[in-house]
Order: C-alpha cells, then sequence, then structure tokens
C-alpha cells in the first residue's frame, strides 16, 4: 500500500495478513518453545511506542540523553564525513533525535530525502508528518517495514547515510546482527554511510537499572507485549499475573527483559487454537538488549564490510555512535 500526502509519501510493507502471519508465526514459536520467548518488535503498537518514549525519559534511562549530546556536539561533523543527500531511519520511532542530524544535513546543503523505516505505522505516520512539516523542502518517504527481513525494498536513490539509533541494534543476537549487518551492506552502495548508536558495556548495577526503573514504566512496556498478543490473536493473558525481570548476563554482555508467571496458569491463544501452560515462577523472555565494547563493534562491522570512519562516545563513555563507510 502507498500514501501520499503533501511531502509525506508512506508506503507500507506490513499489511495486515502479513503482520497476521509473522505474528502467528512468531507467538507459536515462542511460546512452544522451552524456554518461552516473544521477540520484541511486538511490543510496539502505538501504547508499546508511546511507553518507550516515556522510558526515555526516565532518570534511570541514560542511552536516550548520552546519545542525544553526542549528537548534539558531533552531528555536523557527521553529516560533514557522510556527505548523504538523503537520510534513512531504522526504527526510527518517533525521530525525536532525528532533527538534530536532520539541522546538520540541512545545513551542510546535502539533505533532499528522509526515509523512516518502523514496524509501528501510526508512530512511523507521525513522526513523517511533523517532520514534513518542520522541514519544507525535505521529502519524506516513510516506509513501514520489518528490518530484518525488508532491507532489499528500501529505496536505494541518492547517497545515502542509514541511521540506527538508540542501542536498538543489541535487541538481535549476534547471529542475527550479523545477517542484518551483511544484509545492509548489501544493500548500501560504496561510500554510503551507516550510522550506528551502540550501548557500551558498563556497571551492571546501572544497566539493570536502566531497565528497571523505580516507577514501573519498563515494566508496563514489557507487559505491552501481552496486550499486543491478546487483542491480536484473541489470547487471555492476565499482564498483572507476570512479573517484570530484568538481568545482566555478564557471559553474553547482555540485559534480558523477561515476564515471570507470578502462578501457576493456562493461556488461551484463541487464533492459534494453542493452550499454553506456566509454571509458577516460570520466566519467559521478552527482548535482549546487547551492550558492545569498541572493539567488538569494529570486528562485527568489518566482518559485514563496513570500515569504520569514525567512533564517536559521550564524555563518560557511556554509550558510542559510530559511522562507518560501505
Ligand atoms: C528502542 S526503540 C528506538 C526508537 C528510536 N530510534 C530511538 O532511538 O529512540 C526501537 C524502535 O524500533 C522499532 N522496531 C523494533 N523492531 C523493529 C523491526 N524489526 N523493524 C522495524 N522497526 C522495528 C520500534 O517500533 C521502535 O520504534
Amino acid at each position: 500500500m502507498s500514501v501520499s500526502q503533501s511531502a509525506v509519501h508512506l508506503v507500507n510493507h506490513l499489511g495486515h495478513d502479513y503482520l497476521r502471519q509473522a505474528l502467528e508465526n512468531d507467538v507459536r514459536t515462542g511460546l512452544t518453545s522451552t524456554p518461552k520467548w516473544l521477540p520484541p518488535k511486538w511490543f510496539y503498537d502505538a501504547a508499546g511506542s508511546d511507553l518507550f518514549s516515556q522510558i526515555t525519559r526516565l532518570p534511570e534511562y541514560y542511552p536516550t540523553r548520552r546519545e542525544l549530546a553526542i549528537l548534539r556536539r558531533e552531528a555536523l561533523d557527521i553529516a560533514t564525513r557522510s556527505g548523504a543527500d538523503t537520510l534513512v531511519e531504522l526504527g526510527s520511532g518517533t525521530s525525536e533525535k532525528t532533527v538534530l542530524l536532520l539541522d546538520a544535513l540541512s545545513s551542510t546543503g546535502t539533505l533532499r530525502t528522509y526515509t523512516p523505516v518502523d514496524v509501528d505505522a501510526v508512530t512511523l505516520g507521525d513522526a513523517a508528518r511533523r517532520l514534513a512539516a518542520r522541514y519544507p523542502g525535505l521529502a519524506v518517504q516513510a516506509v513501514c517495514a520489518d528490518f530484518e527481513h525488508h532491507l532489499a525494498l528500501l529505496p536505494r536513490e541518492g547517497r545515502r547515510m542509514v541511521a540506527f539509533l538508540g542501542g536498538t541494534i543489541g535487541n538481535l543476537d549476534p547471529a542475527a546482527r550479523e545477517v542484518f549487518l551483511k544484509e545492509l551492506r548489501g544493500t548500501l552502495r560504496s561510500g554510503d554511510t551507516f550510522l550506528l548508536g551502540a550501548d557500551l558495556v558498563k556497571d551492571t548495577g546501572r544497566l539493570v537499572a536502566a531497565y528497571d526503573d523505580a516507577a514501573g514504566v519498563t515494566a508496563a512496556f514489557n507487559r505491552n507485549v501481552l496486550h499486543v498478543v491478546n487483542r491480536e490473536l484473541d489470547a487471555d493473558f492476565e499482564p498483572d499475573a507476570f512479573d517484570h525481570v530484568a538481568i545482566y548476563d555478564a557471559r553474553q554482555d547482555w540485559i534480558e527483559m523477561r515476564l515471570r508467571a507470578s502462578r501457576a496458569m493456562r493461556v488461551r491463544v484463541g487464533g492459534l487454537g494453542l493452550t499454553v501452560p506456566f509454571a509458577a515462577g516460570e520466566e519467559m523472555r521478552t527482548e535482549i538488549s546487547a551492550k558492545f565494547r569498541p572493539e567488538g563493534l569494529r570486528k562485527e562491522l568489518a566482518a559485514a564490510g563496513f570500515t569504520v570512519n569514525h567512533h564517536y562516545t559521550d564524555p563518560t563513555g557511556d554509550f558510542s555512535l559510530v559511522l562507518a563507510r560501505a
């Protein structure tokens, strides 16, 4: 489906049938596995995106503030080095930080097109309209798509910088990251750039607090996946019967978010004709958020055919932005 509104053009690769099929496959696979799991992309309906926006403003959640600080200081340098006329942003969400890149690319005089890409069509459309109004000469070509499946379908015109901010890359496990990075590299031309925001390994207490805030917003975000499955697949999860769990696995260098059944129960997923037993205390993984070391990032990017052009970090060394060249 393709919809045009003034300077906003929206292409949707996630029609109702596609989404339904993908959700059915993921939920059937995840809930019948041992241990159970659900992929994080299903957090993000409009309510989930709103909860994520709230998370970015929490005192414990340092990544957004750190990435913003780097962008405030370095966006012009990034824009100049990239020479991009087209900014493609994967997992763009509300595109709040993006204005710093768009301002910098405007000021270097190259900017023509912004292509935000997200699974949440509502948040994507809102952000695309807001940015089209803010940058009158900018062509906004929004794409509702899954960056794990649809990279090959993204527009390829212009000299591109692909931004992947917020540490979202950490939601992919190492094998999925390898596939993702190779596929992304395959869609780029020599000279195009990739701007990757990655959270760095640090003190475990601060890492866990960032995913287990005192106000319980991350817990609500975590449980939102159960609301999505209830609504879309006619399931009868009782979200309040699941406790939010965030642990740091120091061997894997990643945070795991889980939902722990507070008692034994059976959950009916009507849309799949499935009944799923949970034991008291059983945990279901809903997200990993990998933390990186600069050398590891460089190696993963190099293995996919990228050369690191510049590595930016904030004064505390909490977060990094890597500008890599295809
Ligand atoms: C952690 S949030 C980051 C949002 C924003 N980039 C930021 O830095 O604040 C992840 C974003 O990626 C989107 N997303 C998650 N999985 C996705 C997928 N497989 N394909 C496309 N978008 C995805 C979510 O809807 C959400 O907007």
